[in-house]
């Protein structure tokens, strides 16, 4: 199937090609043939010009992602270009997993392992906010909770001096599986991996940084007695946190925003907006400073201001 659109405004465009992908089965690749994307340099989107109305490709994009499709590869067609739209099935490794709790939910086998948050260039953007604003001296004592494979500690190591005396970057995470995959690609200090089930706390130790990235929402955890537990008992005097809170789902090997439709109490926005509220109100009283940053993952970062 194909389009054509030159001078339609978006909605007529949203309803178009919402109707051509209704019509045909997860894979297929519907196109529609568009004014040329770098139009677009100069112009705001859907600015009319003689050859039609500008839109970017990232525009396209969005679109695509908003009627459950992606964008594929566009094609030359003269001085227009023809935009592919490939649907997408509703396959999400989300629903499919094991259930919320469950040690190797996680696992290294699993699909959620094959994702790196750190190859999404909108979580990048946040971590690097979040890093600038934590200022973080080393050498520093670093507890991850949740760790997954080790990731969020190798790029702390890859993006900022740890020293070798004194500085350690422990990670815990109850999926054995997991645990022993980040021990083989990130082996020796300052790493270091532990097996750790969060029902019970987190592990002993005093830490200057605790992050806990997609980890305080969930279900079979109680997020909100773990964020005061770091607080009050493994957090040093000028210590720092860094919370992030899921905003995104991956659909068809695809990340989209919007998080949590099947677990979420109201709107899944909402739930998204009171978990990092509550955070952020807890740690004001608890005299920090905080900055919240992120879309896909929302990030809190919090640095404990001296009494
Ligand atoms: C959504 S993943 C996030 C992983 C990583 N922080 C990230 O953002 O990519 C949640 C992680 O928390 C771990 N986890 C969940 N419940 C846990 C618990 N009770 N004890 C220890 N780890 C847990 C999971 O095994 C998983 O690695």
């Amino acid at each position: 199937m194909s389009l054509r659109f030159t001078h339609e405004p978006l909605t007529a465009i949203w309803a178009a090609l919402a109707a051509a992908l209704g019509a045909v089965e997860a894979g297929a690749v519907v196109g529609a043939e568009v004014p040329h994307p770098d139009l677009a340099a100069q112009r705001y989107d859907g600015e009319p010009t003689a050859a039609g109305r500008a839109r970017p490709l990232e525009a396209w994009a969005e679109l695509a992602a908003h009627l459950g499709a992606t964008l594929l590869m566009p094609e030359p067609a003269g001085d227009r270009v023809r935009l592919r739209f490939r649907k997408l099935s509703a396959r999400s490794w989300h629903r499919e997993s094991l259930p919320s709790g469950h040690p190797e939910k996680y696992g290294a086998d699993s699909d959620f392992a094959r994702a790196c948050k750190f190859e999404q260039p909108g979580f990048l953007a946040a971590w690097r906010d979040a890093l600038g604003f934590l200022d973080l001296p080393w050498p520093a004592r670093v507890l991850s909770l949740g760790c997954h494979l080790g990731a969020e500690l190798a790029a702390l190591r890859a993006q900022v001096d740890t020293g070798s005396a004194g500085a350690l970057l422990l990670g815990v995470d109850h999926s054995a599986s997991a645990i022993a995959e980040a021990r083989r690609r990130h082996p020796g200090p300052p790493f270091d991996f532990q097996v750790h089930d969060l029902a019970h706390g987190p592990p002993e130790g005093l830490f200057d940084l605790v992050i806990a990235i997609n980890v305080l929402h969930s279900r079979a955890l109680d997020g909100r007695a773990l964020l005061r537990a770091v607080v009050k008992r493994h957090l040093a005097a000028e210590g720092r946190v860094l919370l992030g809170f899921p905003n995104a789902r991956h659909v068809d090997h695809r990340l989209r925003m919007g998080a949590r439709p099947k677990h979420a109490q109201g709107p899944e926005l909402s739930q998204l907006l009171v978990d990092v509220m509550h955070a952020r109100r807890y740690l004001h009283q608890q005299r920090f400073k905080t900055l919240a940053t992120g879309t896909g993952t929302v990030l809190l970062a919090g640095r404990r201001l001296s009494p």
